[in-house]
């Protein structure tokens, strides 16, 4: 995952697990649209391979393009700009003169976006950008790694600028759309409507459900989030191919503190409940009897694992593990069984034992069968991990990328199996296999699910990724 350069009123990245649940298993393998990208949280999140995204907004679509098309210039010019009021002033009226260099304009959209208030884009009705000067202490002007990263990703990807409505010819059948309009206003305050100049009202909402329709009857999937209103869910609800579902957003971009709770948004979709990969961690089904082993009992093997959840996963292994009494002494570090809970393609396994000591800190040990890692050892250490990364990293930045979105997809609960399949054959020429790696690094983000240790926390291994 990358996380969006831009930050957009109506922003999606609380509703990512959401519209990830909704998705087929081989989402990543299809042609992906967004009609109306703004920001693009999922799309970002989803890396697509190829597709197109589309805004009505020229001045975003042709910051994507420079993105693009012109990362370094894009970094260079817009590391000239200094982040202070007067001069916040003067480059939001170059903003709004004509004819600006595409270039040019897309720089001064990244600063202005970073230093306005509340990172808003809004014009008045001359369609001048007119949002004040942020108050911002140190922003970060020039987010460097996810221009660039960003325009990996959009190298393949058609960048559009016109009406939603292109996607009707535009998709072709086994393609998927995620469709996220503006809001429609819950109460007379709520006035994110103009996004640009001119409104989306409700005649553009049932030309939206029409689309809809359209791309339904072409054998094109789409998933659509929406303002939870009655009039919207009367669009929907009326038919039959549809499931609608009503979950929680939190807002993006609010001016009012009081209005920027969650709210209730409902999501429409034409995929079929059994297309819907699993969204969710399991203990693998290759459990088996180790030599001294046990088997994890099965209302284990059985949870689904959401994000919610983990912890329940947890607890539940945890349980199991401390039926067993702790290793006592010097040489005693084994627990008395392995428990498998993965299978690797090579035929290895990776099991569990429980530590020696329960004062150790940690509540249980990877393990992976036949590996010897730096302890000349079968359990990996976090820095194993981290520096095998690190050289893969140096390998191949490009593939290292897919490989850190992969793990995303892996802490934020997608089973290792899934994400495999999504990536394809990913392999590096150093260092330890893809598949090993993300079934491990699963583990250490079960175990690091604790809550109760007041140096630790779930994001700690997370962190040590993120650093790489
Ligand atoms: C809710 S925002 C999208 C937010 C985005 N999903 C994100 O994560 O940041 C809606 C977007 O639709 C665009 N828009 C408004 N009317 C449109 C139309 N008729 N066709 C295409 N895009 C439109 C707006 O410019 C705005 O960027």
């Amino acid at each position: 995952m990358v996380d969006p350069i831009l930050k957009w009123a109506g922003g999606k990245r609380s509703l990512i697990p959401d519209i990830l649940a909704l998705l087929p298993a081989n989402y990543r393998n299809k042609n992906y649209h967004e009609p109306f990208i703004g920001g693009g949280a999922i799309f970002f999140k989803i890396r697509p391979r190829s597709g197109s995204i589309n805004d009505i907004n020229h001045r975003l679509m042709n910051f994507y393009k420079v993105v693009r098309d012109k990362p370094d210039e894009l970094i260079s010019l817009t590391k000239t700009y200094i982040h202070e009021k007067d001069t916040f002033y003067k480059l939001r009226e170059r903003f709004n003169e004509p004819n600006l260099s595409d270039l040019e304009d897309a720089s001064l959209l990244l600063y202005l976006n970073k230093t306005a208030f509340n990172g808003l884009y809004r014009v008045n009705s001359k369609g001048k950008f007119n949002v004040p000067f942020g108050r911002y202490k140190n922003p970060k002007i020039v987010p460097e790694r996810r221009i660039r990263a960003t325009s990996n990703i959009l190298k393949n990807i058609d960048i559009l600028c016109t009406d939603f409505s292109y996607i009707v010819d535009y998709s072709q059948q086994g393609d998927i759309v995620y469709f996220d309009p503006p809001y429609q206003p819950v109460s007379q305050t709520a006035n994110f409507t103009s996004y640009s100049s001119g409104g989306f009202d409700i005649n553009d909402q049932i030309r939206l459900r029409d689309t809809c329709l359209q791309l339904d009857n072409k054998g094109v999937q789409f998933v659509l989030s929406n303002s939870y209103i009655e009039e919207i869910l009367n669009l929907y609800q009326e038919i039959e191919r549809f499931n609608t579902k009503i979950v929680q957003a939190k807002r993006a971009i609010s001016s009012k503190a009081s209005t920027r709770g969650p709210i209730n948004e409902i999501l429409v979709t034409n995929i079929a409940p059994s297309n819907k990969k699993i969204y969710s961690y399991k203990l693998s089904d290759t459990f088996a009897r180790a030599k001294r082993g046990k088997i994890m009992p099965s209302f284990i093997r059985n949870i689904n694992i959401n994000e919610k959840s983990r912890n329940d996963l947890r607890k539940a292994v945890i349980e199991e593990l401390l039926k067993e009494q702790p290793g006592t002494g010097k040489r005693e570090k084994k627990s008395h069984y392995t428990y498998y809970v993965e299978k690797l393609s090579n035929g290895n396994k990776i099991f569990l034992t429980r530590p020696a000591f329960n004062k150790m800190g940690f509540d249980f040990v990877i393990h992976v069968e036949n590996m010897r890692f730096s302890n000349n050892k079968d359990n990996p250490s976090h820095k194993d991990i981290f520096n095998d990364l690190k050289k893969k990293k140096s390998a191949s930045l490009d593939k290292y990328q897919i490989l850190y979105n992969a793990i995303n997809d892996v802490y934020n609960c997608v089973d290792p199996d899934i994400v495999l399949k999504n990536i394809g054959n990913l392999t590096f020429n150093v260092g330890y296999d893809v598949e090993m790696i993300l079934k491990v690094i699963k583990w250490f983000f079960i175990e690091q699910d604790i809550r109760y240790w007041n140096y630790s926390g779930r994001h700690m291994f997370k962190e040590g990724v993120d650093k790489i």
